[in-house]
């Protein structure tokens, strides 16, 4: 197939080039290189199959040519990850609702199946566990500025499952905490990147608060195959899927096992938040999928064990120069 993948230069985008190159596809990247990096898709450039645009998505021009060539569309995209949407609310808001609309809108123009990816903070506050699909969003308010990411994922559903509504075959996968090569020290999931860092240059391991709070950490590998699934399995049309492990590991838990398989004996050193994020954040302590739905509809199962995928992002790290210096 021909497949475009918005963001592919991107840490999730470009590992899912890397398997839809291995599987033969002819794949199509738009990206920015405003996250996303150029080293994480050198080695496709020479390839007949692929084919780099450094543009911005809200291009209406490059779209419309990008979409016309393509089968289907993998729109992954964005601006991503907390802390950048509440260092530039406008950017992030207007990237992730208005990207995300131009994307469905040619998708409808010309029929093409799109993927939209969206994320495990759409569920907000929410203290269900674990959560599934259907459940409530929760909320702060409009004045605490990292709501406005779960706000503009939510639109995007609102837009693909509008669009679906009309026919056009879309699925959306929410993410939850990927991590792996490649990964970017400031974008979502960062904790993990974090404390790799600080362990390598032998600083202490800054955790957060008491670090109890929890995560579901997902390997990159296991994020790319719930992705694939979602865009190929015909059942999957039209709905949402959690695409994410369901193992919960504290924070704490988190730096001890970053340590022990470092090999450093570095200190844990605890922070308040405030001190990061300021005054007026406010964490979820628990986030944990509900991965029923994508066991059921896709088959799907995060099954890379933390150990092992840790593992092999602290070697990836190790042997990249480069990564290991922005860390
Ligand atoms: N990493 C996670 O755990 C996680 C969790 C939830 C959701 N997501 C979603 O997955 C997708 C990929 O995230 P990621 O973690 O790979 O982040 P990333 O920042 O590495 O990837 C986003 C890519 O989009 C590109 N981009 C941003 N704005 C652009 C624009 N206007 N035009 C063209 N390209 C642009 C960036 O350069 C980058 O390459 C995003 O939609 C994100 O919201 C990721």
């Amino acid at each position: 197939m021909r497949i475009l993948v918005t963001g592919g230069a991107g840490y999730i985008g470009s590992n899912l080039v890397d398997r839809l190159m291995a599987e033969g596809h002819e794949v199509y990247v738009i990206d920015n290189l405003s996250t996303g990096k150029i080293s994480n898709i050198q080695h496709h450039l020479d390839s007949e199959r692929f084919h780099f645009v450094n543009d911005n998505i809200l291009n209406m021009t490059t779209m419309e040519r990008l979409v016309q060539q393509v089968d289907m569309i993998y729109h992954l995209a964005a601006v991503v990850g907390v802390k950048y949407v509440v260092e530039d609310p406008l950017r992030g808001i207007t990237v992730n609702v208005r990207g995300t609309e131009t994307v469905l809108e040619l998708a409808f123009k010309y029929w093409r199946k799109v993927l939209i990816a969206s994320s495990s903070e759409i569920y907000g506050k929410s203290t269900n566990v674990p959560l599934s699909e259907d459940d409530d969003r929760i909320l702060g308010s409009t004045s605490i500025g990292r709501w406005s990411y779960s706000d503009s994922k939510a639109i995007d559903e609102y837009f693909a499952f509008a669009y679906n509504k009309k026919g056009l075959p879309v699925v959306v996968v929410r993410y939850f905490n990927s991590y792996g090569p490649r990964l970017d020290p400031k974008g979502y999931g960062s904790v993990i990147a974090k404390f790799i860092g600080q362990a390598l240059r032998g600083e202490p391991l800054t955790v957060l608060d008491d670090g109890q709070q929890t995560r579901c950490f997902t390997y990159i590998d296991d994020t790319v195959r719930g992705t694939i699934l979602a865009a190929t399995v015909p059942e999957a049309e039209g709905q949402v899927f959690n695409i994410g492990s369901n193992r919960e590991t504290s924070i704490l838990e988190l730096a001890h096992l970053i340590l022990k398989i470092t090999g450093v004996s570095g200190e844990i050193q605890h922070i308040p938040y405030a001190q990061v994020y300021g005054t007026e954040f406010e964490e979820t302590r628990r986030r944990v999928p509900d991965v029923r739905r994508a066991q059921e509809v896709l088959g799907f199962e995060a099954d890379t064990p933390l150990e092992q995928g840790l593992q092999r992002t602290v070697e990836w790290f190790r042997a990249h120069r480069g990564a290991k210096e922005a860390l």
